[in-house]
């Protein structure tokens, strides 16, 4: 049932070229110049008049609506907000029959997710859902949704689940950008093209594995870790420190590069490790300053870079690299190493990696 791999997580975790494959196919074509996913065509109007988009979730999938509050409001210009869905629910929101909520959700029955949409539904707000699990809870509860078809995810620590919501979100910002004319139908295409080159990308991107087990063989005593990003990547530093901590049990604090100064910069010495995504794209020249930083403080430096690096290389003392993309689609890249180094620390540590103590596949309870 593991398919030949120790745990479920790394099969998950090599499942994503074909479940990031199976969010687009059918739903996007490229040659034709078409996005057509039944639960935006249907609703195109309540999209193209909402005043702006409330993303709800919890852990990973607020993560993932995370990235896509800068891919909305990158290419659709639609004003979004992301929320826990916890705090939204228990804060008297501003929420109108203008607002469209997006809820997202793998297993679909996160009790503080479904209760954020029954909020979102009785002010009227329009309420779409992004789920893995098929005839879920929130699945239904939702007005309308689409589907991330990555497959049954085992996994307490989601994987993924991740990259095929950012996928389908994506999918959605690209739609709705062009129904709204922000972007043309060259970019249109042309961020098409480049998002059906992601599996073959991921594929790659999961070579470094050996790599990064030797990484993880290095660090696996540290007892703190922080990830650093910047932009689209900001997100992924957050997931990664999430995925360290769930299934490792080693502290871990997700930050966006810049604010590093701003208090987290008192932590580095030589025993912190410190994960920088710095792909060349997206700030590159902060991000590298960055690293100058935590080196003249002899921070431990793990960066995960483009291909064919230099800059970093010489500073860091590890870099893994992934391959290029366009920034908006480089968190399907480079959140590969950084699961593949949380799963390599927790096995190496004797944790159970599948399921972590304290913590159950959907979280039922408020
Ligand atoms: O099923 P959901 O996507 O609603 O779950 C939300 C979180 O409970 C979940 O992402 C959790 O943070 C994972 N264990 C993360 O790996």
């Amino acid at each position: 049932e593991k398919g030949g791999f120790d745990h479920f997580m790394l099969k998950e975790i090599y499942e994503q070229p074909s479940a990031i494959q199976d969010t687009f196919r059918g739903r996007m074509l490229p040659k034709d110049a078409i996005i057509k996913m039944a639960g935006v065509e249907d609703n195109m109007k309540t999209f193209l008049n909402a005043d702006r988009i409330i993303v709800v979730a919890c852990g990973t999938s607020w993560h993932a609506g995370l990235v896509s509050e800068y891919i909305f409001e990158n290419l659709a210009r639609i004003p979004v907000e992301v929320e826990y869905a916890s705090e939204f629910r228990y804060r008297n929101p501003v929420i109108t029959d203008k607002d469209v909520v997006i809820a997202i959700s793998q297993s679909g029955e996160t009790a503080d997710t479904l209760a954020a949409i029954k909020l979102a539904k009785s002010k009227g707000a329009f309420v779409f859902g992004v789920c893995n699990v098929v005839g879920s809870s929130i699945a239904r509860e939702t007005d309308a949704g689409a589907y991330t078809h990555a497959g049954p995810e085992i996994g307490v620590a989601s994987t993924k689940a991740f990259t095929t919501q950012i996928t389908v979100l994506t999918l959605i910002a690209l739609r709705l950008a062009r129904a709204k004319g922000t972007i043309t139908s060259t970019e249109f295409r042309h961020h098409m093209i480049e998002l059906e080159l992601i599996p073959e990308k991921v594929k790659k991107a999961l070579e470094s594995d050996d790599y990064v087990r030797s990484i993880a063989e290095i660090y696996k005593d540290a007892s703190n870790f922080l990830y650093l990003g910047r932009g689209y990547n900001f997100p992924v530093a957050l997931e990664g420190a999430l995925k360290l901590k769930e299934i490792s049990y080693i502290h871990a604090e997700g930050y966006p590069a810049a604010e590093m100064k701003h208090g987290p910069i008192a932590l580095i010495d030589e025993n912190m490790p410190i994960v920088v995504i710095a792909t060349r794209k997206g700030h590159y020249d902060k991000v590298v300053s960055n690293i100058e930083e935590i080196k003249s403080r002899s921070g431990k430096i793990i960066g995960i870079v483009t291909e064919g690096d230099t800059t970093v290389k010489k500073l860091a003392d590890h870099v893994i690299e992934v391959p290029e993309s366009l920034e908006l689609l480089s968190p399907l890249l480079t959140t590969i190493p950084l699961q593949l180094l949380s799963y390599h620390i927790a096995v190496m540590l004797d944790k159970n990696v599948d399921q972590p103590r304290n913590l159950a596949k959907s979280v039922t309870v408020e």
